[in-house]
C-alpha cells in the first residue's frame, strides 16, 4: 500500500506559468496512490490544457462554474465534499487575495468557501508581487486561518528576473501532502539520528574519510519528522541538503560526533546511528601542510571512540538502533554488534551489493532484533527503508 492510498486530493490550478510543474505534482500523487481531481481557473487553462490533467488523473477537469455538470450533480459542492485536502498550486496573487477575503467569483474560489477540507497553498509569482504588502497580508490572513503555506523558492523566474517566487519543487509539495496524512505515531517523541561520514584530519588540507553521502540518515530524519517526532540530526560529511524542521548539528570528526550525541542523549527517546564513523584517526595531525618530500608517508592511526557502544553501556530509557555495514557474513556480524553494543535492533546492509549501501539512492537491508529474528527486505529506496525503520521504532517506544 502506498502512503496516499484512499486519500482524495483536490488540486486547484490558478493562472501562472508554474502550472506546468503541477502536472508532475499530480503524477507523483497518483503514484503515491491518491485519488486526484483537478479544478482550473480560466487563466490556468491558458497555460496548460485541461486535457493534460484529465489524462493523468483519469478524471474530468472542471474549469467553468456554469458549464453543465462535469463531475457530479451540484459540482462545486460535490468537489468540495470530495476533498480530504485542497491544494492550490500555483497560487497567484489574485487567487490569494480572493481566498483571503472570501470572494467566490469562479468555480475554484467557490469551492474554497464550500469545502471544510484543510487547504494548502503553494504561491508562485514575480518577486515584487509576492513581496507586495497586500500579498503578504493575504498570506498572513490565510495562515492565521489554518491554511498551510508551502513557501515559494528563490530562483530564476519566468519574467527573466531572479528572486523569491518560484513554485516549490513538486517533490517538496508532495512531501508536504504525505506529511499531512502521515499518522503522527511519534508525536511527543524525540529522536536523534546520525548521518553522513565523519572525517579525520591528516593536516590542514587533507583528511581520511569514507563514501557516506548522508542519504540514508537524512531520509530517516525526514521520516521521523513526518511521523511527528522532534528530530535532532547530527551529521558528518554529506552530499545532500539538510531537511527542514529538524535540529541540525554539523560535525566533522568522530570525537565531535561523540560529543554532540552525548550532549543530547539523556533527553531523547531513541537514537538511530546510520553515520559511518571513522574507526581510526591520525595520532599526530600535522599543524602545517605535509610536504611531499619522501617517497612514502606513514601515518600512525589510533582508535576512535565507539559512540554506539558507549551509548549502549549508559542506556537508561533510550531505544538504540544501529547500522551494520558489512561485505560478508552480514547477519552473523550484525547479530554480534547487537550484543556488543546493547542495541534494540540493527539495520544490516551488505554494502558490496549493487544498489545497496554507500552513496546510492537505494538500499538492501535486513532488520534484526535482540532475539536475533531477521526480516530480509528487498531492494527499495532509502526513503522507503527509512519509513520501515521509523515504523519499527514507533512500535517499540
Ligand atoms: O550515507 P549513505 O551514502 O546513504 O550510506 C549509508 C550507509 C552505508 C553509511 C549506512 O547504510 C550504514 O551502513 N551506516 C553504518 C556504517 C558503519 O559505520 O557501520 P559499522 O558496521 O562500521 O558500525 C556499526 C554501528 O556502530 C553503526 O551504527 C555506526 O554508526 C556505529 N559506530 C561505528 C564506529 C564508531 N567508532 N562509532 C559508532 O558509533
Amino acid at each position: 500500500m502506498n502512503e496516499l492510498t484512499g486519500k482524495n486530493i483536490l488540486i486547484g490550478v490558478t493562472g501562472g506559468i508554474a502550472a506546468y510543474k503541477v502536472v508532475e505534482v499530480v503524477s507523483r500523487l497518483k503514484k503515491l496512490g491518491a485519488e486526484v481531481r483537478v479544478v482550473m481557473t480560466r487563466a490556468a487553462a491558458e497555460f496548460v490544457a485541461p486535457r493534460t490533467f484529465q489524462e493523468i488523473t483519469k478524471n474530468p477537469v472542471s474549469v467553468e462554474m456554469f458549464a453543465g455538470t462535469v463531475n457530479f450533480h451540484v459540482e462545486h459542492i460535490a468537489l468540495a465534499n470530495f476533498a480530504d485536502v485542497l491544494l492550490i498550486a500555483p497560487a497567484t496573487a489574485n487567487f490569494l487575495a480572493k481566498a483571503a477575503h472570501g470572494i467566490a467569483d469562479d468555480l475554484l474560489t467557490t469551492i474554497v468557501l464550500a469545502t471544510t477540507a484543510p487547504m494548502m497553498v503553494a504561491p508562485s509569482m514575480n518577486t515584487r508581487m509576492l513581496e507586495h504588502p497586500a500579498t503578504q497580508a493575504n498570506l498572513k490572513i490565510l495562515e492565521n486561518r489554518g491554511v498551510k503555506i508551502i513557501d515559494a523558492e528563490i530562483g530564476l523566474l519566468a519574467c527573466g528576473t531572479s528572486g523569491k517566487g518560484r513554485l516549490s519543487e513538486p517533490e517538496n509539495i508532495c512531501a508536504e501532502i504525505v506529511k499531512f496524512f502521515a499518522p503522527k505515531i511519534l508525536e511527543g517523541k524525540k529522536i536523534l539520528v546520525t548521518a553522513g561520514g565523519t572525517i579525520e584530519p591528516i593536516d590542514p588540507v587533507r583528511f581520511i574519510g569514507n563514501r557516506s553521502s548522508g542519504k540514508m540518515g537524512y531520509e530517516i530524519a525526514k521520516a521521523a519528522q513526518i511521523y511527528g517526532a522532534e528530530v535532532i540530526l547530527i551529521s558528518g560529511n554529506a552530499a545532500v541538503d539538510a531537511p527542514d524542521n529538524v535540529k541540525f548539528v554539523k560535525v566533522e570528526t568522530a570525537e565531535q560526533m561523540r560529543a554532540a550525541v552525548l550532549a543530547e542523549y539523556e533527553t531523547v527517546d531513541a537514537v538511530i546511528m546510520s553515520a559511518a564513523v571513522s574507526d581510526y584517526r591520525v595520532k599526530n595531525v600535522a599543524a602545517q601542510k605535509i610536504k611531499k618530500s619522501n617517497e612514502t608517508l606513514t601515518l600512525e592511526l589510533v582508535k576512535n571512540p565507539d559512540i554506539l557502544k558507549e551509548l549502549g553501556q549508559h542506556k537508561s530509557h533510550q531505544l538504540l538502533v544501529g547500522f551494520a555495514a558489512e561485505t560478508e557474513n552480514v547477519i552473523e556480524y550484525a547479530r554480534g554488534k547487537i550484543a556488543e553494543k546493547n542495541l534494540d535492533f540493527i539495520v544490516a546492509n551488505d554494502v558490496s551489493q549493487e544498489g545497496a549501501g554507500f552513496s546510492v539512492d537505494t538500499n538492501i537491508a535486513s532488520l534484526i532484533n535482540r532475539a536475533g529474528d531477521v526480516e530480509n527486505l528487498p531492494k527499495m529506496s532509502k526513503a522507503e527503508l527509512a519509513e520501515r525503520i521509523i515504523r519499527r521504532v514507533a512500535e517499540s517506544i
